[in-house]
C-alpha cells in the first residue's frame, strides 16, 4: 500500500465538501485500482467523503469495499457524477445509488463513463454484486459502458442503454461469461426492462422517439416527461424534467446557472446594442463543471471565466488564486531535497545540478555541503565550481531549509540565490531552516531575502564573513522573531572587518548591507529610497522598490513613450535640458542621426555628442534605448556609464537596446548589468570593436533563450585585431567595454579601484583575492596585509612589529624610528 494513497485521501477529507446553492459538492477520486489497505478505515474515508454529497466533482470509485453489513447509503443522494463511475472489487448486493441521475464522463475510466467489474467474493460463491437498482439514471453524456465478471448480477442486460441512455457513438461492453445465478424475468410491469427485482425497479424513458407510453413526441428536442408533445422538456435539459422550462430540468445538459439550465454561464463581458460598446456584466459568473459559480472554489483558480486545476501554458497563478499571463518565463516548481528525492546524495552536486535549471519555486530543500566541491567518488559525482551554482540564481522560493556549507576560493558569497525571496521553513534541518556554516563566503549576498516563515537561523564559523545585516533586518524577515532563534556569531570579527575596510557602503544606512556594493544596501543613507527593504510582516506586499543608493535621491523623468515628446522622434539640442540629473527614465530614449544634425523643420538644431553627457547618471531605463546616428565625436556611449538595467517593458519592434549604423567604436557601457525584456541589436557599426563576450550577454539578459541577439556586420574581428583594437591583456576572456583596462568585464590578474592591473605591490595595496586593497595608513608605501603589521616600512614609528604614529608613553624612537623601552629611572621624553 503506497503511503501516499493515505495522505492524498486524508487530505480529501479535510475539505472535501462545499455547498453551491443546495448542491452539495463533493470531491471524487482518481485511485482507479489502487489498493486500499484497511478495508474499515477505506470504508469511513469514503462515509466521510459522500455523506450527503449531491455532485460528485470528479470520478465516484467504490472499490474494494467488501463484508456483510457494509452500509453504503452513504451514496444515496449523489444526483451528478461528472467523471466517471467504478464499482469494482466489492462484494455487496447492492449499491444504493438510487438519485444517480446523470454520469458526464468528463473523465473515462478505459473509454468507459460506468465500469463494473469482478464484484464477487471469492470466498464465499453466493456474495457479490446482485443488482444495480439505479434507478433514476437516464444520462450519460459521454463513455461507454463496461461489464465485466459480476456472476450475481442480474438484469443490466435488460436496460436500455443504447436507446435511452448513452450518447451517439458509444456502447455496452458486456462479458459473456455464464452467471452463477439463474436471473429472473424483470416484474411484469416493466416491459421487459428494469434496474432490478422489484416493481419500483423498471428503467423509465425520456429520450426514445415513437408513439405510446414510454415514448417521446417526434416533436421534442432532446428529453421528455411523458408521451405528449407538451410533454417535451426544455432543450437545454439532460436526464429529464418536471416541466416545460429551462428551470424544470432534472438535470443540465450544459450549465445549471442557479437552477435554469442554460447553453453559457453569464459571461464577464457582454456587448451593448445601445452603447455600441462592450461593457462588464455584472452578473458575470465562472464555470465549475456544468455548474455557474460566483466564485471558484477554494481548491481551484479562476482562468479568464473558468474554475480550473491548473493555469494553462504561459498563465501562472499570480498568488490570489487567479490566472494570470507569466511576466517572462512561467515559474517552475522543481523537487528539491526531500524524503525519497535525490535520496542517494546528501549535496547538490554536478550530477543532479541541471534538474535544477530554470527552477523559481523549489518544493523541498537545498543543501550544499564541501562535498559539492570536492567531489564524492564513492557517491558518484565528481567535484563542482561554485560558478556552476548559478543555476540557482531564478530561484526564488524554498519550501523547506536551506542549508549551506563548503569552502572554496571562488565560493565568496551567495549571489546565485540572488533572487531567493522567501524560505518557507516547512522542512526543517534540526530545526533551522537557513543554515550557512563554516563556508568561505565573505558576504552573504541575499538581497531579495524578505521571508523566512519558520524554522531557526545559523549562521555560523565563517570565517571569512563580514557585511552582515542588522538584528533589526532580521526581525523583519523572520515570520516569528520570538520564536525563530537566529544564531549568527563566530563569522569574522566586526572590528577586522573594518580594519579591512570590508564594510557596507557609506550609501546604506545602520540596516546594513548584504555586500560591499551600494546596491546591497538594505536602507539608503542619503534618501529614502530603499534597495532591498524586507518585511515580512507587510501585507500589502508594496515593499521592495529596488532602486539604487547613489548620493542624491534617484530621480524620476518621462523618457519617449506614448504623449511625451510626441513632437519629437530624438533625444535632441531642444529637449536634452529635461534629462538633467535624472537617474530612473521612465519610458525610452532615443537618439537618431537627427540628434546630431539638426532638424529644423521640426525645431531644433543640431547638437556636439558631447552634450549627450546629461545622461551620465541614468541607471535605469523602463523602456528601450535606441542609438542611431554618426559624428566624429560619437564614439562611444560613456554618457551611458553608469546605465544598469533597461527594463525592456517598452520595445522598439521587439527591441530593447537596439545599436545600429552609428560611428561608435566602443559600447563603453560599463555599468550594464540586467537587460530584463526584449532582443538585442548591434549591427551595421562600422567602426564598433571591443565586444565583450556572449556568456557576459547570456549574464546580462534575463532570458537569454528568448531574448535574442543580433549582434553582427560590425567591425570585423580581425580588422580589429590587425588595428590593436582589442581588450586590454588586463581583461580576461570574458571581453571588455572599450580598450581601457577599467573597462575589463574582469581582470585577468588583480583590480585596483575598478581598474585591472597586474599587480598590487607596485602601488600602496595588497591583494587579497585577485582584489588589491589598500595597506594600512601608517605604511609608507607597500605591505602584505591589511594591519599596521603588515608594513614593508614604517611612515613613522615602528612599536613592536605595529606602525604607529607615536610611540606609546614610556617608549621613545630610536635612530631607525623603532619603539624602544625608555630606562625606568627616565622619565619618557614627549616621544618623537
Ligand atoms: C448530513 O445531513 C444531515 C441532515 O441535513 C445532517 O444532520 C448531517 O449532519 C449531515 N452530515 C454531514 C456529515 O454533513
Ligand atoms: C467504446 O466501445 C467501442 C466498442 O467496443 C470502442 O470501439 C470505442 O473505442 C469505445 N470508446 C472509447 C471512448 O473507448
Ligand atoms: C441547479 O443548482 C441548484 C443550486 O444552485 C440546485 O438547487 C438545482 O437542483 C440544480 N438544478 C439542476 C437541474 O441540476
Ligand atoms: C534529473 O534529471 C535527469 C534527466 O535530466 C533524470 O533522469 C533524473 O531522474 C532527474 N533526477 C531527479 C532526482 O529528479
Ligand atoms: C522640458 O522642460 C521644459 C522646461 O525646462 C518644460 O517647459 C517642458 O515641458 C519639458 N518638456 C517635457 C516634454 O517634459
Ligand atoms: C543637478 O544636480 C546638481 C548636484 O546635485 C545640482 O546642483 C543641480 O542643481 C541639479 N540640476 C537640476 C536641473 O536638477
Ligand atoms: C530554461 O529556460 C530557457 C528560456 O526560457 C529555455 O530556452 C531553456 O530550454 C530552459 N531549459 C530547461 C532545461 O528547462
Ligand atoms: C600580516 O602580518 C601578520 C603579523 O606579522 C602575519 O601573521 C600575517 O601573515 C601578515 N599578513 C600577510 C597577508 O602576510
Amino acid at each position: 500500500m503506497g503511503s501516499s494513497f493515505w495522505m492524498v485521501f486524508a487530505g480529501l477529507c479535510v475539505l472535501h465538501m462545499f455547498t453551491e446553492g443546495t448542491e452539495k459538492v463533493c470531491l471524487g477520486t482518481d485511485k482507479q485500482l489502487t489498493s486500499i489497505g484497511d478495508p474499515n478505515h477505506h470504508y469511513n474515508l469514503l462515509k466521510n467523503l459522500y455523506t450527503n454529497c449531491t455532485y460528485v466533482d470528479g470520478n465516484l470509485e467504490l472499490v474494494a469495499i467488501e463484508g456483510t453489513g457494509r452500509d453504503l447509503s452513504f451514496v444515496k443522494d449523489i444526483r451528478e457524477v461528472t467523471g466517471y463511475v467504478l464499482i469494482a472489487l466489492s462484494d455487496i448486493s447492492y449499491i444504493p445509488l438510487k438519485n444517480l441521475r446523470i454520469i458526464r464522463g468528463k473523465n473515462l475510466y478505459h473509454g468507459s463513463a460506468l465500469s463494473v467489474k469482478f464484484n464477487y467474493n471469492k470466498n464465499i460463491p453466493t456474495l457479490g454484486l446482485r443488482e444495480l437498482r439505479f434507478n433514476s439514471l437516464t444520462e450519460i453524456l459521454k463513455g461507454n459502458v463496461t461489464f465485466f465478471n459480476n456472476p450475481q448480477l442480474c438484469y443490466e442486460n435488460t436496460i436500455d442503454w443504447k436507446g435511452d441512455i448513452l450518447a451517439n457513438g458509444y456502447y455496452v461492453i458486456s462479458d459473456t461469461k455464464d452467471k452463477a445465478r439463474i436471473c429472473e424475468p424483470c416484474p411484469a410491469s416493466c416491459n421487459g426492462n428494469c434496474w432490478g427485482s422489484r416493481e419500483e425497479d423498471c428503467q423509465s424513458f425520456t429520450r426514445r422517439r415513437g408513439l405510446g407510453p414510454g415514448y417521446c413526441s417526434e416533436q421534442c428536442d432532446y428529453r421528455c416527461k411523458g408521451p405528449n408533445p407538451q410533454d417535451c422538456c426544455h432543450k437545454q435539459c439532460a436526464v429529464g424534467c418536471i416541466g416545460p422550462l429551462a428551470t424544470d430540468c432534472l438535470a443540465c445538459l450544459h450549465y445549471n446557472n442557479s437552477g435554469k439550465c442554460e447553453e453559457h454561464c453569464p459571461p464577464p463581458f457582454f456587448y451593448d446594442t445601445d452603447l455600441f460598446q462592450t461593457v462588464t456584466n455584472p452578473d458575470a459568473k465562472y464555470t465549475y463543471g456544468s455548474l455557474c459559480v460566483d466564485e471558484c472554489p477554494s481548491h481551484l483558480l479562476q482562468e479568464e471565466e473558468n474554475c480550473v486545476k491548473t493555469c494553462r501554458k504561459g498563465n501562472t497563478d499570480n498568488g490570489q488564486r487567479v490566472c494570470e499571463k507569466c511576466v517572462g518565463a512561467c515559474p517552475k516548481k522543481c523537487t528539491g531535497f526531500q524524503k525519497y528525492q535525490f535520496a542517494g546524495y546528501m549535496t547538490i552536486n554536478e550530477a543532479i545540478l541541471r534538474n535544477f535549471t530554470n527552477c523559481t519555486i523549489i518544493e523541498g530543500s537545498l543543501v550544499i555541503t564541501k562535498q559539492a566541491f570536492e567531489g564524492d567518488l564513492w557517491a558518484g559525482f565528481g567535484p563542482m565550481s561554485p560558478s556552476e551554482l548559478s543555476v540557482f540564481s531564478t530561484v526564488e522560493e524554498i519550501t523547506g531549509y536551506l542549508q549551506i556549507e563548503g569552502q572554496h576560493e571562488d565560493f565568496t558569497d551567495l549571489s546565485m540565490f540572488r533572487n531567493l525571496k522567501i524560505i518557507q521553513g516547512r522542512e526543517l534541518y534540526n530545526q533551522y531552516s537557513l543554515v550557512i556554516y563554516q563556508t568561505s563566503l565573505e558576504s552573504l549576498g541575499l538581497t531579495s531575502l524578505q521571508q523566512v516563515n519558520n524554522g531557526k537561523v545559523n549562521i555560523q564559523k565563517n570565517r571569512d564573513l563580514c557585511y552582515n545585516v542588522e538584528d533589526v533586518v532580521w526581525n523583519r524577515i523572520l515570520k516569528n522573531p520570538a520564536e525563530q532563534e537566529r544564531q549568527i556569531n563566530r563569522n569574522k570579527k566586526k572590528t577586522k572587518c573594518v580594519v579591512e575596510g570590508r564594510t557596507c557602503s557609506d550609501q546604506c544606512n545602520s540596516d546594513g548591507c548584504w555586500g560591499f556594493e551600494a546596491s546591497q544596501c538594505i536602507k539608503c543613507a542619503n534618501c529614502e529610497a530603499t534597495t532591498h527593504y524586507s518585511d515580512n510582516r507587510n501585507t500589502d506586499n508594496s515593499q521592495q522598490v529596488s532602486e539604487k543608493c547613489v548620493g542624491a535621491c534617484p530621480k524620476k523623468c518621462a523618457g519617449f513613450q506614448k504623449n511625451q515628446f510626441a513632437g519629437y522622434m530624438t533625444i535632441n539640442e531642444a529637449i536634452l535640458r529635461n534629462f538633467t540629473n535624472c537617474t530612473i527614465i521612465e519610458g525610452s530614449l532615443v537618439i537618431t542621426k537627427q540628434a546630431f544634425e539638426g532638424d529644423l523643420w521640426a525645431g531644433f538644431g543640431p547638437m556636439s555628442p558631447s552634450e549627450l553627457s546629461v545622461f551620465s547618471t541614468v541607471e535605469e531605463i523602463t523602456g528601450y534605448l535606441q542609438i542611431e546616428g554618426q559624428h566624429k565625436d560619437f564614439t562611444d556611449l560613456s554618457m551611458f556609464r553608469n546605465l544598469k538595467i533597461i527594463q525592456g517593458r517598452e520595445l522598439y519592434n521587439q527591441y530593447s537596446l537596439v545599436i545600429y549604423q552609428t560611428s561608435l567604436e566602443s559600447l563603453g557601457l560599463t555599468s550594464l548589468q540586467q537587460v530584463n525584456n526584449g532582443k538585442v541589436n548591434i549591427r551595421k557599426n562600422r567602426d564598433l570593436c571591443y565586444n565583450v563576450d556572449d556568456a557576459v550577454w547570456n549574464r546580462i539578459l534575463k532570458n537569454p533563450a528568448e531574448q535574442e541577439r543580433q549582434i553582427n556586420r560590425n567591425k570585423k574581428k580581425t580588422k580589429c585585431v590587425a588595428e590593436g583594437r582589442t581588450c586590454s591583456d588586463q581583461c580576461d576572456s570574458d571581453g571588455c567595454w572599450g580598450f581601457e583596462a577599467s573597462q575589463c568585464i574582469k581582470c585577468a590578474n588583480f583590480e585596483l579601484d575598478g581598474t585591472c592591473v597586474e599587480s598590487c605591490e607596485a602601488t600602496t595595496h595588497y591583494s587579497d583575492n585577485k582584489q588589491c586593497r589598500p595597506c594600512d595608513p601608517q605604511c609608507d608605501g607597500m605591505c602584505n596585509g591589511p594591519g599596521s603589521d603588515n608594513c614593508t616600512r614604517c611612515l613613522n614609528v615602528k612599536d613592536g612589529p605595529f606602525c604607529k604614529e607615536r610611540c606609546p608613553p614610556m617608549k621613545y624612537p630610536d635612530r631607525n624610528n623603532q619603539c624602544q623601552l625608555c630606562h625606568e629611572s627616565c622619565v619618557a621624553p614627549d616621544s618623537r
